[in-house]
């Protein structure tokens, strides 16, 4: 067994986004036995061998995000979207990826046991392998992508879908971009968070409670960290180039905004997302990853360091760490509404007002790669250009497990940073603001607006704060 899991890490690297795990929360909700290597002092720990083990623990998981143990303490659990889980318990904090075997074109996903993972405690010094196998089996679930052919062509503009797009709306307008014609269509592909296995599901937002309701009706009707009586609390916008790693900028831009924040712009600085591209076995580098892996766990467990100490080359490549680089941590991380399922268009403004930019999901289809301005939603409109869209919201797709909400469920791909909402005076139409990382010449200087309290495209289902120590 320890042969197959080293060799299914070894191919997560050649991967074509994310891990192709699709597991769902019904799949790991129960109770699971932890096993635990011995504690070390040692946070750079290797976790890919799992040494001998010393600890076994019962952990069940339960609605909606509960986590106890065989004495009853509680603890708190989340799922990283379809990838793996986290549990929070006895000041311990664990995280693993789900096992599968196979590749984004096929793979099978084994939700009742995971790879080796790491664990430590809630002060970073004490640290352990483990891996979890849940006591009752789930049936494997095969997940088959219709991707195999990510075409290596350049990507070409349609001018008659952005034609289309300003004829059939008055929202929001299209425009060609020249620069996107020179990347291959996989590229852009990449840039648009690259694959994610499909079929799975999107919680959709959770319904706000009446505490929620009554808070945010105390905020401003429009609200945006680069103008705050006048102060920008915003990095600049950057370009991710042909590189998957939106994650990793979005997540780079919440530490930069919040250390911002924090110090009243005293500390402007620009984090490395390069570092973490390379460096961070939590995620997958330009193939794909979560903000609340990198964001949170990464920074918390191993910490971020500023652009020139690794400056960015949009590839992935050998972790060479300047131990002589000034590390950034935070201290907390979560799912803006607590675990991943409990978002909502309500703590997300909450949580942008309150504590400073969060990052959010998206789904990237065609049109909006034409985006120039105005308020976003989505047309319908398409060049054929995403695979994904033929499966995404339809009714194979849209079914769900945590909240039995009606209504269609939205996957998604690319990672942002909300940094503002309010309404347009003319319509009245809601709206998010939010940092792309496509660079400073798309869309409305490096940013978008999209429609507020819909969930547009997923936009209120998965979204990430950090508490940054500056
Ligand atoms: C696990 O399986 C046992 C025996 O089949 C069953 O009684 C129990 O309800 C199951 N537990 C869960 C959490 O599904
Ligand atoms: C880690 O914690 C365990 C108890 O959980 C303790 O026995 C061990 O000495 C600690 N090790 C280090 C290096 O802190
Ligand atoms: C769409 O409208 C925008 C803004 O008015 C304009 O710049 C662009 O050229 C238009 N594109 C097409 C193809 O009509």
């Amino acid at each position: 067994m320890l042969t197959r899991v080293v060799l299914a890490l070894c191919c997560v690297a050649v991967a074509l986004a994310d891990t192709p795990a699709n597991c769902l929360y019904e799949d790991v909700r129960g109770t699971w036995t932890f096993s635990e290597t011995e504690r070390t002092g040692d946070h750079t720990i290797n976790c890919d061998e799992l040494g001998p083990i010393v600890h076994t623990k019962t952990f069940t998981l339960s609605f909606p995000n509960v986590a106890k143990d065989e004495l009853n303490n509680e603890g708190t659990w989340t799922m990283i979207y379809n990838q793996g889980f986290e549990v929070n318990i006895n000041e311990r904090s664990y995280f693993a990826f789900s096992y599968y075997e196979g590749d984004m074109d096929s793979a099978v996903s084994y939700c009742d046991r995971t790879f080796s993972g790491w664990s430590r405690d809630k002060t970073i010094r004490n640290w352990s392998c483990y891996t979890a196998q849940k006591l009752n089996k789930t049936a494997p679930r095969v997940t088959y992508n219709n991707l195999k052919a990510l075409s290596t062509r350049l990507y070409k503009n349609d001018h008659k879908m952005i034609e289309d797009i300003n004829a059939s709306q008055s929202s929001w307008r299209g425009k060609a971009y020249l620069q996107h014609e020179s990347y291959t269509v996989e590229e852009m592909y990449r840039r648009a968070g690259g694959r994610r296995t499909i079929r799975h599901i999107q919680p959709k937002p959770a319904p706000a409670s009446p505490e929620q309701k009554r808070r945010v009706a105390a905020l401003p009707e429009n609200f945006d960290w680069r103008d705050v009586d006048g102060e920008n609390y915003v990095s600049d916008v950057r370009d991710q180039g042909a590189c998957g790693s939106c994650y990793i900028f979005s997540s780079m831009g919440m530490m930069e905004a919040r250390v911002r924040i924090a110090t009243r712009n005293q500390r402007q600085d620009v984090f490395s997302p390069q570092d973490v591209v390379t460096c961070s076995k939590l995620s997958q580098g330009c193939e794909g990853g979560f903000e609340y892996l990198v964001a949170g766990r990464y920074a918390q467990d191993q910490g971020i360091v500023a652009e020139k100490c690794n400056p960015y080359k949009a590839e992935d490549g050998p972790c060479n760490r300047d131990l002589s680089c000034e590390l950034t941590y935070v201290s907390e991380y979560d799912y803006v509404g607590g675990f991943f399922g409990a978002c909502n268009e309500e703590v997300m403004m909450l949580a942008l007002v309150e504590n400073g930019p969060i990052t959010l999901a998206f789904m990237v289809y065609d049109d909006f790669m034409s985006y120039s301005g105005g308020i976003y939603h989505h047309t319908g409109l398409s060049n054929g250009f995403n695979p994904l869209e033929v499966c995404v919201c339809d009714v194979l797709c849209c079914y769900r497990t945590m909240y039995k909400h009606a209504g269609r469920v939205c996957d998604t791909n690319h990672g942002v940073l909300l940094v503002g909402y309010g309404v347009e005076a003319e319509t009245g139409e809601k709206f998010w603001s939010v940092k792309n990382s496509w660079g400073p010449k798309w869309g409305e200087e490096g940013y978008f607006r999209v429609r507020r309290g819909t969930d547009e495209c997923g936009v209120e289902s998965e979204a990430t704060q950090v508490t940054v120590i500056p």
